[in-house]
This record gives C-alpha cells, sequence and structure tokens, in this order.
C-alpha cells in the first residue's frame, strides 16, 4: 500500500496477481513500481512528467483491448494488469528493434557501454538478431555538438525519448532544447540557436543526467571513463545534482 496525502482516494487493483492499493491517479507504471514491480522504460523516469513516447512499458489489462502504456495510464478500481507474457515481450522487442535499426552499434568502444538504459532494455527483452537492417538515417554523418565546455551531444546515439528536452523545461525551466523534424529526421536540437553554447543552455548537466544514452555525456567520462564512486548533492540554485566523482 503506497503512502498517500490525508485527503487522497485509495485505488485498488492486481499487477501481476498481487493487490497494490496507490492513490488515485497514479500510474500503472508507478504502481507497479511501488509494488516491487519493474516495467521496461525508455522516455519515462522518476521525476519528469510521462511522455508516452517509446511504447517500451506496454502492459496487458484485463478486458481492455490493444496494449496501453503504463506510463501514461491511470490506474483504475478492480483493475487487473499484466506487465510479463510472452506477447508483450514480442511487442517490446519489436520496439527495441526499430529503436537499434538506428543506432550505431559500437557499444563496446563507447563511453556508456555497461550504463546505458537502451543498452539494458535490449537485453531485457532478449534481443539478439534486427530484422530491419542498420541504415537508419541516424548512421548517416551526422555533426557532433561539442561546442559545451562540460558535455557533447552526438545526434548519432540519440533515440529521441525528449528526456533531455522535459528535463532541460520542467526540472530547469531554461526551455533551451527542442525537438526538430518528424520520424527518422526527428533530432534534438538547440532552440533557435546554432548549437548548445550559443543556447540558454546554462550548463546545469540535467540533459545529461536524463540521457539514457550517452548522446549526452559529460566531456570528463568520455576522456577517462564512468568513475568508480559518485556523491551526488544538491543545493537550491538549481535542484540538479552536482556529481563529485572519485576515482
Ligand atoms: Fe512509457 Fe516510454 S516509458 S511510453
Amino acid at each position: 500500500r503506497a503512502s498517500a496525502l490525508p485527503d487522497a482516494r485509495m485505488v485498488t487493483l492486481t499487477i501481476d496477481g498481487a493487490t497494490v492499493e496507490v492513490p488515485e491517479g497514479t500510474s500503472i507504471m508507478r504502481a507497479a513500481a511501488l509494488g516491487g514491480t519493474s516495467i521496461p522504460k525508455l522516455c519515462a523516469t522518476d521525476n519528469l512528467e510521462a511522455f508516452g513516447s517509446c511504447r517500451v512499458c506496454l502492459v496487458e489489462v484485463e478486458g481492455r483491448a490493444g496494449y496501453p502504456a503504463s506510463c501514461t495510464t491511470p490506474v483504475t478500481p478492480g483493475m487487473v494488469v499484466r506487465t510479463q507474457s510472452e506477447r508483450l515481450t514480442q511487442l517490446r522487442r519489436g520496439v527495441m528493434e526499430l529503436y537499434i535499426s538506428d543506432h550505431p552499434l559500437d557499444c563496446l568502444t563507447c563511453s556508456a557501454n555497461g550504463d546505458c538504459e537502451l543498452q539494458d532494455v535490449a537485453g531485457a527483452v532478449g534481443l539478439r538478431d534486427v530484422r530491419y537492417g542498420y541504415e537508419g538515417a541516424n548512421h548517416l554523418a551526422a555533426d557532433k555538438d561539442e561546442s559545451n565546455p562540460y558535455f557533447a551531444f552526438d545526434p548519432t546515439k540519440c533515440i529521441v525519448c525528449s528526456r533531455c528536452v522535459r528535463a532541460c523545461d520542467e526540472v530547469q525551466g531554461t526551455f533551451a532544447l527542442t525537438v526538430e523534424g518528424r520520424g527518422f529526421d526527428s533530432v534534438i536540437a538547440a532552440s533557435q540557436s546554432e548549437d548548445f553554447l550559443s543556447s540558454e543552455c546554462v550548463s546545469c548537466g540535467a540533459c545529461v543526467q536524463a540521457c539514457p544514452t550517452s548522446a549526452l555525456i559529460e566531456k570528463s567520462v568520455e576522456a577517462i571513463g564512468t568513475p568508480d564512486r559518485a556523491v551526488v548533492t544538491t543545493c537550491a540554485y538549481c535542484g540538479v545534482g552536482c556529481t563529485f566523482r572519485a576515482e
């Protein structure tokens, strides 16, 4: 049972056979997490508004056609949810195939190797092969934006989940990033600017923290790798959380 504000109405539902009680308005994904069940996800995080774009978090709801995204679907009383089934694994694997078909396959030399949510989800759904080839537009030479002194942006590794855009908006309130184009042509870009450095970006790092791949990555991590230990402190200035790194 999740704790709630005193006047919040509680909703009881079943997730993978277990009874869960959560405040009204809670998403299925959040209710599952509160009940100890982790649903694969790429565009959702704990601190950003649900967006529902990646379609990795699909679930089955008894009596309901289709496969709703658990991050954007609120619980209802008596709802019966399944988060794991052969069909769901097939669907999630299909979604991951599309992502990987438009992503470089350089994991072994990538700075995010071992610390990449795309890699984690691909492994979790048992992705072994991609039927669509590896010819997505993002594989074509795309300019890396290294204008910011602290981090770099590599569009070839971007899955356009928009977590960086939402972090910039919702966490920092800077609105320095946007999504341009559609479909395979969609790309994260500095809003109304040539690059990150000339944009409204204040180098707070919220976008880098939000990125599930290494599309946005600290230059120090690129140079010396992921630290063995990190201590995060948060001050009142921006609330992002600065990281002290120890090797
Ligand atoms: Fe739900 Fe991306 S995590 S659609």
